[in-house]
C-alpha cells in the first residue's frame, strides 16, 4: 500500500552480515511497495546470507557492493556512488547493523561502500542493531552506539527473544511494520508540518460498565482515530492517543488506554493542558448506567427482563471549551459528528455549541464508510462557514487531509 510520506523518498538501505538479513529483504520490498526508492548497499558479510540479486529483484534498482567496481550495472558508477548515494538520500538506514559495522561507523572508518557513504551522507542516519544478546550488551558495542547517538543517529533498540544460536536475549531485529514505523518517524522529524506540536487524539467507542463483565458501547472500531495518530506522527507531531481499543499503536505515539467517558474526559483534560491541538474522533457514549453492580448480575428464574437506568455522561468537548477560556489551549480543537439524519445541520450546530475550529461530519447510515470500515466519506466544516467535502477514500488519506488542516490553523 502506498504511504504518502514514503512516496518518492530516497532511502539508502545498508545491509550488514546477520541472519536477520532475510527481514531486510521484506523491509526493502515493503518500502518499495509503499512508494520509496530504495538503494541497497550490501557489505561482504551480508552477501554470505543473501545475494544482491534478491534485493535488486524486490527494489527494481541496482545494489551497491564494491567500492572499486567500475561497472555500474545501471546505477551510479561505484567510484562516485559513495558520494551520490548519500547526497540525494532522505535517509541512510543500516538494517540490520552488526557490532562490526557499528564500530566502523562510530570510529569513522572508510573502507567499503557503506562506511564511505555514511561519511559522505548528510541525511539522517538510522541504525537498527541485530546481534547475539551477549554481544549487544557488551560495553564496547554500547559505547559505540552511545557515540553514534550523541552525533544524532536515530537508534532503534532490538527486541528480546530467541536467537538462531538457540540463546535467548536482547538483540533481535524488529519485524517490518515496526521498522517502517520508525523510518516514518525519523523522516517526519526532518520537516513535518506539525514538528514539535503536541496533538491529542481520541479513538474508539467508550465502554460504560453495567457490572464487572458487561458494558454498553457502540460500533466505533478506533480505525479513524488510529489513522489520525499515524498521520500526525507522519507530520512530525508529538502524539498522545487516548483510546478504548486495542489496535497496533503507531510508532512514536504515547498511548493512554481508557474505558469510560469519564476516564476519557480525565485523560483529555489532563493532556490538553499542554497540547496544541485536540482531535476527538472517539464515539463517546452520551449515557452510562446510573449504577455499576459490584457483582455479575444474575438472571433470575422469575423475571424476563432487566431494566438498566441510564444517566448523562459529561460532554468532553464542552468541558474542553470551558478550560480553553482560561488556558487558551489547545489552540485548535476538532470534533467529529456521527449523524444518521440532517448531517450538515446537526454538524453545524455541534460546531458552534462546542466552539470547534473544525468539525468532521460523517453519515453513519452509509454501509461503505463510518463505523468499522477502512474508508470514510466526510464533510469538514470550519468555524468560518467553509465546507470541504471528501469523497469515499481510505481513513489514512482522510486523516492526512484533516492533519494538514490542523497544521494550517496552527
Ligand atoms: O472508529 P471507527 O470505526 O473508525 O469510526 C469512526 C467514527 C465514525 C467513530 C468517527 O469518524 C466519528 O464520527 N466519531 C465521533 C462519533 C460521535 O461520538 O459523534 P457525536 O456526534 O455523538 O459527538 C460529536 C463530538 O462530540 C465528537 O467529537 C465526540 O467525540 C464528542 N463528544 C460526544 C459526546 C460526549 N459526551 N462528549 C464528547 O466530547
Amino acid at each position: 500500500m502506498a504511504i504518502t510520506l514514503l512516496t518518492h523518498k530516497r532511502i539508502v538501505l545498508a545491509v550488514t552480515g546477520s541472519i536477520a538479513v532475510y527481514k531486510a529483504v521484506d523491509l526493502a520490498s515493503k518500502l518499495t511497495q509503499a512508494g520509496a526508492l530504495v538503494d541497497v548497499i550490501m557489505t561482504d558479510a551480508a552477501q554470505q546470507f543473501v545475494t544482491p540479486l534478491t534485493f535488486q529483484s524486490v527494489t527494481g534498482r541496482p545494489v551497491y557492493t564494491d567500492l572499486w567496481q567500475t561497472d555500474n550495472s545501471g546505477g551510479l558508477p561505484t567510484h562516485i556512488a559513495h558520494v551520490g548515494l548519500g547526497e540525494g538520500a532522505d535517509l541512510l538506514a543500516v538494517i540490520p547493523a552488526t557490532a562490526n559495522t557499528i564500530a566502523k561507523l562510530a570510529f569513522g572508518f572508510a573502507d567499503d561502500v557503506l562506511s564511505v557513504t555514511a561519511l559522505a551522507a548528510r541525511c539522517p542516519l538510522l541504525i537498527v542493531p541485530a546481534m547475539d544478546g551477549g554481544m549487544y550488551s557488551h560495553q564496547a558495542v554500547q559505547a559505540n552506539l552511545g557515540t553514534l547517538a550523541m552525533r544524532g543517529a536515530y537508534i532503534i533498540e532490538p527486541e528480546e527473544g530467541r536467537f538462531a544460536s538457540g540463546l535467548v536475549g536482547k538483540g533481535r531485529l524488529p519485524e517490518t511494520p515496526t521498522l517502517i514505523g520508525h523510518i516514518r518517524r525519523c523522516l517526519a522529524q526532518q520537516h513535518g508540518s506539525l514538528l514539535n506540536r503536541h496533538v491529542v487524539i481520541t479513538a474508539g467507542g467508550t465502554r460504560e460498565a453495567i457490572d464487572p463483565v458487561r458494558f454498553v458501547s457502540n460500533h466505533s472500531s478506533g480505525k479513524q482515530g488510529y489513522a489520525l495518530a499515524q498521520a500526525a506522527i507522519d507530520a512530525g507531531a508529538i502524539v498522545t492517543l487516548i483510546s478504548t481499543v486495542n489496535l497496533p499503536t503507531p510508532i512514536g505515539t504515547t498511548l493512554i488506554p481508557v474505558n469510560s467517558a469519564q476516564e476519557m474526559q480525565a485523560a483529555v483534560l489532563e493532556t490538553c493542558q499542554h497540547a496544541d491541538a485536540l482531535i476527538m474522533a472517539a464515539a463517546v457514549a452520551d449515557f452510562r448506567p446510573a449504577t455499576v453492580a459490584d457483582q455479575k448480575i444474575k438472571k433470575k428464574e422469575d423475571t424476563e427482563g432487566l431494566t438498566v437506568e441510564m444517566t448523562r455522561n459529561p460532554d468532553i468537548l464542552l468541558s474542553v471549551k470551558q478550560r480553553r477560556e482560561e488556558l487558551h489551549l489547545p489552540r485548535v480543537v476538532v470534533g467529529f459528528a456521527a449523524e444518521s439524519e440532517h448531517l450538515l445541520d446537526n454538524a453545524q450546530s455541534k460546531l458552534q455549541r462546542k466552539a470547534l475550529d473544525l468539525l468532521v461530519a460523517n453519515d453513519i447510515t452509509a454501509t461503505d464508510a463510518g463505523f468499522g470500515s477502512d474508508d470514510n466519506r466526510v464533510v469538514i466544516l470550519d468555524k468560518d462557514g467553509g465546507t470541504q467535502r471528501l469523497e469515499l477514500q481510505s481513513k489514512e488519506r482522510v486523516s492526512e487531509i484533516i492533519i494538514e488542516r490542523v497544521a494550517t490553523l496552527l
